[in-house]
């Protein structure tokens, strides 16, 4: 899978995908996570990339010729199968859209900012929109990296068996269970007797019981769908 960023700050993703799983997933050859600066496609000698908006009001819109100078030329060289525009106002990114995003093979995800992109880009380019909540970020590079490891982290052979994806919190559309560890007895908080007792089918039973209750009280929304 190769993921193509496009942003106009490349050093916020220094940090994002140099730990642990994605970063596993990249030295593994199972992922390539490639980030561009919008500015480098910008003709303007001062590299601009964001104009007044037309009919005035505040902020500066980001225009069209960098970003379709940049995804035309990721579309020369390969077929992509999203170009995803990153925007508060998109569609609420959830675990069946990870899900769905884990089996593409090409993907660009462009962050946006100011007040937004022109909205002719919205309808000749992108693909698919995407927010991550309902609040505002500065900008769409946050949201971009929680996507891209969302996604990565779902892909064979980046967890292993123990840690699989297929037991997270929301996969089936429960939240995961309360989790112990040693010691048995804290200073008299103690680890629930049936996960002590060594009756595996007791304990399996008990664990998806606490799901669902979990779930219940918390997230009903995802226990309806
Ligand atoms: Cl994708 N971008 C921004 N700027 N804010 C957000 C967001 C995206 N998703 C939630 N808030």
């Amino acid at each position: 899978m190769r993921i193509d960023i496009i942003t106009i700050f490349p050093e916020m993703f220094e940090g994002p995908f140099k730990h642990s799983m994605i970063k596993r997933a990249q030295s593994k050859g199972l992922a390539e996570i490639h980030i561009h600066n919008l500015r480098d496609f910008s003709d303007n000698k001062h590299r601009k990339v964001d104009d007044y908006p037309f009919g005035g009001g505040a902020g500066m819109v980001m225009m069209i010729q960098p970003i379709a100078a940049c995804i035309d030329k990721l579309k020369s060289e390969r077929t992509y199968d999203e170009i995803i525009f990153m925007t508060p106002d998109g569609e609420m990114f959830d675990q069946p859209m990870a899900n769905k995003l884990s089996l593409t093979e090409n993907l660009i995800l462009m962050c946006g900012h100011y007040k937004g992109i022109d909205e002719r880009l919205r309808e000749h380019y992108f693909t698919r929109e995407i927010s991550i909540g309902s609040y505002v970020l500065t900008g769409g590079e946050l949201a971009a990296a929680v996507v891209v490891d969302a996604v990565i982290r779902l892909m064979p052979g980046v967890l292993s068996d123990e840690t699989s994806a297929l037991s997270d919190s929301f996969q089936d559309n429960l939240l995961s269970p309360p989790v112990y560890t040693r010691p048995s007895d804290y200073n008299g908080w103690v680890v629930p007797d049936v996960l002590v007792s060594g009756n595996e089918k007791e304990i399996k039973k008990w664990l998806y019981e606490k799901a669902v209750e979990r779930t219940r009280s918390r997230r009903p929304d995802i226990l309806e769908r």
